[in-house]
């Protein structure tokens, strides 16, 4: 039986992509074998691989001027590889630090250059974003790079940043195709795919083609972009499977009526659970109203005795994965793409009643 699953990643994937994956997986496309078992440079993954490229293009409006990259090494590879490909040791790079992911980035960051320079800091128990007026940007940084949807904080931008001619960079891990984005805003977006995108394994970067031509010549080649780009992300072997399955959940996604209709989805999903939370007086979420994330929902109960209770009788419930992350406890409740509004009614339920038994 299938639980709504709460999890902040690996999450829950779309039903029917899952039971496509089941219908296809022994004999894929006739072939005899399955997805798994094909060379990645065989004529029919090289179409499926081109495909899902395409379905993603079109899903985001991605201009014709960024390449658009299938790596490996998580999203985590790429707080490496930012610094490396974009910037070289004497540079100043700017990170805005609003949680424990973008603070990991920019420790990251310190490996590889010289002045690291935080330019706007939220400080201590991460529930705001700081107002851009206060940021103190390098007007000649060689980007700047923040985290648009904090997964543990559950802190989302509520704007997009202007940095002038200063390049954007920004980890959408959490919260890439939950609604429509302006990729031009932007010099480059990544997202590991184990929450909105796919398996894990996977990790999706579109990149301005001008930010791939000065990667320092000891850049690995698997997170070389320009070499990754011309290499059609199949320098070696990449992770077929999670290709494929995030190939379907765009098809997914294009079916549902792409990025507009999937934000309008996940706006009501979020502002019912929050309502659920505000409207009570037993449960609350730290998170400053204005910046409160529609993909991760971080809440406490009054009763912080009662989180094992409240955990063992959502598990008991069919609602699983609703621990908060370890660093913080709590609860989060991840309400991705995949989570249907039928999950997000039962866990509110579920909450009401909860509330009722042991308010
Ligand atoms: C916002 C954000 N950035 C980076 C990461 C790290 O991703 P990975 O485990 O793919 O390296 C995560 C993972 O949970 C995340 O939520």
């Amino acid at each position: 039986m299938r639980v709504f699953n709460f999890a902040a990643g690996p999450a829950t994937l779309p039903l029917p992509v899952l039971e496509q994956v089941q219908r296809e997986l022994p004999d894929w496309q006739s072939s005899g074998m399955s997805v798994m078992e094909i060379s990645h440079r065989s004529k029919a993954f090289i179409r499926v691989a081109e495909q899902a490229e395409q379905d993603l293009r079109e899903l985001l409006a991605v201009p014709s001027g960024y390449k658009v990259l299938f790596l490996q090494g998580g999203a985590t590879g790429q707080f490496a590889a930012i610094p490396m490909n974009l910037a070289t040791w004497a540079s100043t790079v700017d990170y805005v630090n609003t949680g424990s992911w973008s603070k990991k980035a920019l420790g990251e960051a310190r490996t590889f250059c010289g002045k690291v320079h935080v330019a706007a800091d939220a400080g201590g128990k991460y529930t705001s974003v700081p107002d851009q007026k206060d940021w103190v940007c390098t007007p000649d940084a060689a980007y700047l790079h923040y985290t648009p949807n904090e997964t543990i904080g559950g802190v989302e931008f509520p704007f997009v940043p202007d940095t002038g001619g200063v390049p954007l960079v920004a980890d959408f891990s959490s919260s890439l195709l939950s609604r429509p984005l302006d990729v031009t805003r932007f010099g480059l977006i990544y997202a590991g795919a184990q929450k909105n995108i796919g398996p894990a394994g996977l990790c999706i970067v579109i990149v301005r083609e001008d930010l791939t031509l000065h990667a320092r010549p000891a850049t690995p080649s698997v997170w070389h972009y320009r070499k990754m780009a011309e290499e059609g992300s199949m320098s070696n072997t990449p992770p077929t499977f999670a290709w494929y399955v995030a190939g379907l959940v765009f098809q997914w996604l294009k079916q549902l009526g792409g990025l507009a209709a999937m934000g309008e989805r996940n706006r009501i999903k979020a502002e019912k659970l929050y309502a659920a939370i505000d409207d009570s007086g037993f449960y609350s979420n730290p998170v400053e109203r204005s910046c409160r994330s529609w993909m991760n929902v971080p809440f406490t109960l009054a009763k912080p005795e009662l989180d094992k209770t409240f955990l063992a009788e959502a598990e008991a419930a069919g609602l699983t994965n609703l621990a908060g992350h370890r660093s913080v406890g709590g609860m989060r409740a991840s309400i991705y793409n995949a989570m249907p509004l039928e999950g997000v009614e039962a866990l509110t339920g579920f909450m009401k009643e909860f509330e009722r038994r042991h308010g």
